[in-house]
């Protein structure tokens, strides 16, 4: 098994089968996850049952209650954009899952049918992004807590009203609000991460929106620069797992009139602190 670092974010594997891990390939990649926040492989073959046994060996699956699942295997979510859509889904900065009170260690994403041109996805380290501040930042950010929310993207009212719960559903059941440190220290890695994204944090606790836009603003224009990116372009058979508590990740939406259809598969994590 190779593993070559990428600038910015992630790390491509290679020389392995995702559906045949032997013992030392499984703990050499969970080392790989929690040192690169992102790990990409090409010319997998995986089935349902495959993707299923993979995200398993990392924890017990979260199913996502506002994705449509497989019609086959409730585990797996459909992200999909059908050839006569226009928005897509993930279509702008964000860590899957954070308005939950224990936020998913990471999802598995399998291509399955690629558009012709585009779809690419853009990773974004926390480490690194955290890492680029200063101390004097670094210090006030230790102090403070965020509050996430999916009302205003998966409620009745959010961003994805209109969708006629084609692809996202169940809004009744964005509800929830959670509140984390601003930086946490990464349950595998130990390593300090920037913990706020632009889609799903609402504001600094005890601040209002108004005064936690410009440090918030800041935050997400420093975490998105070219040093701590990466853009992921898709081949068939390309799989890339992620953490969330480490990155961020932007599915560009830049294919209208093609069809693009990916798996996900969620994996429940643990309170952040
Ligand atoms: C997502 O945000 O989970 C989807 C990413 C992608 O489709 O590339």
């Amino acid at each position: 098994m190779q593993l070559e670092a990428l600038s910015g974010v992630g790390a491509v594997v290679s020389g392995v089968d995702l559906r045949h891990l032997e013992d030392m390939q499984e703990t050499l990649l969970k080392q790989a996850f929690a040192d690169h926040g992102v790990l990409f492989f090409r010319d997998q073959s995986l089935t349902p049952e495959d993707h299923i046994a993979f995200a398993c060996r990392f924890g017990p699956i979260n199913i996502n209650r506002f994705f449509k699942a497989t019609e086959t295997h409730p585990e797996i979510a459909e992200v999909r954009k059908e050839k006569e859509q226009t928005t897509n889904i993930g279509g702008a900065w964000h860590t899957d899952h954070s308005y939950d009170q224990e936020p998913a260690l990471g999802s598995v994403l399998v291509a399955r049918n690629l558009p012709q041109t585009g779809g690419d996805t853009l990773f974004a380290s926390m480490y690194a992004a955290y890492d680029g501040l200063s101390d004097g930042l670094k210090e006030t950010l230790s102090r403070l807590r965020a509050v996430h929310s999916s009302r205003h993207v998966f409620g009745a009212q959010g961003a994805y009203r209109g969708d006629g719960e084609q692809r996202i559903g169940n809004a009744e059941a964005a509800t929830q609000d959670a509140i984390h440190p601003v930086v946490i220290t990464h349950p595998l890695s130990g390593r300090k991460a920037l913990y706020v994204n632009p889609a799903f944090t609402l504001h600094f606790e005890g601040w209002t929106q108004e005064e936690s836009w410009p440090l918030l603003s800041y935050l997400y224009n420093h975490a998105t620069s070219d040093a701590f990116t990466t853009r992921f372009v898709w081949q068939p058979g390309s799989v890339a797992f992620w953490d969330n508590r480490a990155t961020w990740h932007y599915a560009l939406n830049d294919y209208h009139g093609d069809f693009r259809l990916m798996h996900r598969i969620t994996i429940e994590g643990c309170p952040l602190v």
